[in-house]
């Protein structure tokens, strides 16, 4: 299985992204993540990419395709892409990096929702600082406030999650990322779920994608 969560920050794609690599047992792989615990690790690749995640912009393209390439297609047969390609940059390059592999894609899998809400979730985001799993402070709570349910450590909100720096990641999105929805759909492989509708909803809508595309 090799497939692609697309959509803009807040969407719901890394939430989506953990349920279906445990339904499904392929690799969840989350440049946002590489890029934080790179970050958090004070790693010469950490001290590239922090600017760039501090103030909501996009870390360059070459880097990005360097790193998915060596830390995800090298290793990895099955695997969910959660928020790369994100420039058509990076779209080309990943369609490059797949056919000198002898690979491809099943399906791109775009989560739509509107500004308003991405904002809304953006900034009520709550992370737990041990395990990374994620929450948000009314519409996906804890059931115990400011604990992890799974590992019980404190929850904390991740640093690009400030109004500013969320407008800014927005803004990066709608000049950069939209035109990559119409890359995918060019080439018949967009699949549309409506991101809006609840957690539960969007996880059936996503597994029915994945089953009839994979399976
Ligand atoms: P990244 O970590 O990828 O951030 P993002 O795409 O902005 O995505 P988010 O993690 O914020 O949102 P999500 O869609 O995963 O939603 P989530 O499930 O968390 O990237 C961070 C930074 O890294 C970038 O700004 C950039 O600097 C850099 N970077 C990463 N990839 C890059 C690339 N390819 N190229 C260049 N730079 C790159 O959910 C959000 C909230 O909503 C949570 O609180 C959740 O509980 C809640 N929620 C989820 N689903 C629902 C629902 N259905 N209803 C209600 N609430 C929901």
């Amino acid at each position: 299985m090799k497939l692609v969560f697309l959509g803009p920050p807040g969407a719901g794609k890394g939430t989506q992204a953990v349920e279906m690599a445990r339904r499904f047992d392929v690799v969840h792989a989350s440049t946002g993540d590489i890029f934080r615990s790179a970050v958090e690790g004070d790693s010469e690749l950490g001290a590239v990419v922090r600017k760039y995640l501090d103030n909501g912009k996009l870390v360059p393209d070459d880097l990005t395709s360097r790193v998915v390439g060596g830390m995800v297609l090298d290793g990895e047969s099955s695997f969910i892409l959660d928020g790369f390609p994100r420039t058509l940059g990076q779209a080309r390059s990943l369609t490059r990096m797949l056919e000198e592999r002898g690979l491809e894609l099943d399906a791109v899998i775009y989560f739509r929702l509107d500004r308003e809400e991405a904002v809304k979730r953006l900034t009520g985001r709550r992370v737990c600082g041990e395990c990374g799993r994620n929450y948000h402070v009314k519409f996906m709570p804890s059931a115990k406030e400011g604990q992890c349910d799974a590992c019980g450590g404190e929850l904390i909100s991740r640093s690009d999650s400030s109004r500013e720096v969320v407008e800014q990641r927005l803004e990066e999105y709608e000049k950069k990322t939209v035109p990559v929805a119409d890359y995918y759909r060019e080439r018949g492989l967009l699949k549309t779920i409506d991101a809006s509708l609840p957690p539960d909803r969007v996880t059936e809508a996503t597994q029915d994608v994945i089953e009839k595309v994979v399976l």
